[in-house]
């Protein structure tokens, strides 16, 4: 557990048993740095994770206080839906065209900055493996992928503790396909699935075009994760696979704690379910230290993981991969009926780039980049966005989850805001059930400038304008 996920948990602890009582005062940061030994970005941190899941607000510049409703946190009840017909594909294209609109801001993207994505050193390497034939010879890019691109990656995995060799890797255009692959490698149409209730388009994409039922279950409101939810759909339906995103998720912004992933490898063996982890911000934690996949806790080989270089160094590197271990060879078949193989241009290009450590030097100063962009948005919004609305703010990646008054429609506010020629990512995108959809995914990767706060200023009073014709 990161320090602070530990520190946050015993602020919780303090408020739960009732040491600290709704209104009360935190300590400041810099007495809370005396106080528990961390650093001032440790105790941010923690201050920050607790604002956002309610437990905390911020006054000012006076400090950090105990949130009223924290008194009597609701009893959380365990909840299951079942979806036998999703239907989400058409809602997706419509709103991947409106994005490419000419001149849209992009807050709507689910993709990084392209300019901190830029990586001079690896456009270098690029044109000079474009300059040699060998780089256009597929042979040996051909899947399972460039043996050389397996070993780094595997190497990555054991340096983080777990078992991988390269043998267990398979390179693919984009995690997209490798979660794709994957869910089509174990399941039949008909087959049950399991997905969080927000979650990833593409997870509710890849069910509906392959026929699957989907069993959901909602987010924890404090841990992320459902844990109680996840055992009782396990117990109730003959779920084959699950797909999920733990770390850094997608469009939420959470990182389930190690306690609660190591329970789920416990109950994923208990079931003999499989799961297909969907794990592309790995890298964009602003600690640096990345969160341990399910791969690490899996002693059964039940887990697939899924990741890429789109968020790091572009959608437009095509590359990423699949921990597929056992399911390695039911994969590349799969793989070699449909795109046969990524790019061994870039394959070879990345060799080089990872293997002489540019990349880390690059992760460090992307995450620096969107911490900081993410902070700038996050205090705007604090200030800006009318009363009832709530902004879910965690630490790594580039987007702000927000939740609007009860009642507001995100996809009208989407709709108005496109006229303007601003993108907003809606909730329906990511939640298609009948379910409330008050909730915007920001992309908040942005240098703040005067474009940009006149239009999150017209967000802001969009949302205004909603919540007082639903009041009046
Ligand atoms: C959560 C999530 N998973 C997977 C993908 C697909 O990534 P890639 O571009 O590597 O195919 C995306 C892309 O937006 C994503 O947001």
């Amino acid at each position: 557990m990161y320090k602070s996920e530990l520190l946050a948990q015993n602020i919780r602890q303090l408020i739960e048993n009732g040491s600290w009582q709704a209104h009360e005062k935190l300590p400041s940061l810099r007495e809370q740095t005396q106080l528990s030994g961390y650093s001032l970005i440790t105790v941010l941190n923690a201050y920050q994770e607790l604002e956002a899941q309610g437990l905390l607000y911020a006054k000012g510049k006076s400090g950090y206080y105990v949130a009223e409703r924290n008194k009597a946190l609701p009893a959380h009840v365990p909840e299951v839906n079942l979806n036998t017909a999703v239907q989400i594909n058409s809602a997706v294209f419509h709103y991947l065209k409106s994005m490419q609109t000419d001149g849209i801001l992009p807050f709507g993207s689910a993709f990084p900055n392209p300019e901190l994505l830029y990586n001079q050193k690896f456009m270098q390497l690029l044109a000079q493996h474009a300059k040699r034939k060998h780089s256009y010879l597929n042979n040996d890019n051909m899947p399972p992928g460039n043996l050389a691109l397996r070993k780094i990656i595997a190497n990555r995995y054991v340096l983080q503790g777990m078992q991988c060799t390269p043998d267990d890797i398979v390179i693919t255009s984009g995690a997209l396909e490798a979660l794709n692959l994957s869910l089509q490698a174990l399941t039949q149409p008909g087959d049950f699935i399991l997905l969080q209730q927000s979650v990833f388009y593409g997870a509710w994409q890849a069910a509906e075009r392959l026929g699957l039922q989907v069993i959901s279950i909602p987010e924890h409101p404090q841990l992320g994760f459902d844990i109680e939810s996840f055992e009782q759909a396990l117990k109730q339906y003959p779920i084959k696979v699950c797909w999920l995103m733990l770390n850094a998720q997608n469009p939420i912004g959470f990182t389930v704690s190690n306690a609660i992933k190591q329970r789920i490898a416990g109950l994923l063996h208990e079931y003999q379910v499989h799961l297909i982890e969907d794990d592309v911000y790995q890298e964009l934690n602003y600690g640096g230290q990345r969160p341990l996949p399910m791969t690490y806790f899996d002693q059964h080989r039940r887990v697939l993981h899924c990741s890429s270089f789109s968020k790091t160094l572009g959608m437009g590197t095509r590359i990423g991969w699949v921990h597929a271990g056992p399911f390695s060879d039911a994969i590349q078949h799969l793989q070699l009926m449909s795109t046969l193989s990524a790019s061994p241009l870039i394959q070879n290009a990345l060799v080089d780039f990872l293997s002489h450590h540019h990349y880390e030097k690059h992760l460090r100063h992307l995450r620096k980049q969107l911490e900081k962009h993410k902070k700038k948005f996050h205090q705007f919004l604090k200030q800006h966005l009318p009363a009832g609305s709530e902004i879910h703010y965690y630490s790594s990646g580039y987007f702000l989850w927000l939740k609007l008054p009860d009642q507001c429609d995100s996809f009208a506010v989407h709709q108005q805001m496109l006229a303007e020629k601003i993108g907003v990512a809606p909730s329906l995108l990511f939640r298609p059930e009948n379910i409330a959809q008050n909730f915007i995914r920001l992309n908040c990767s942005y240098e703040w400038n005067a474009d940009i706060e006149s239009a999150m200023l017209k967000l802001c009073a969009c949302i205004a304008v909603q919540r007082k014709s639903l009041t009046a």
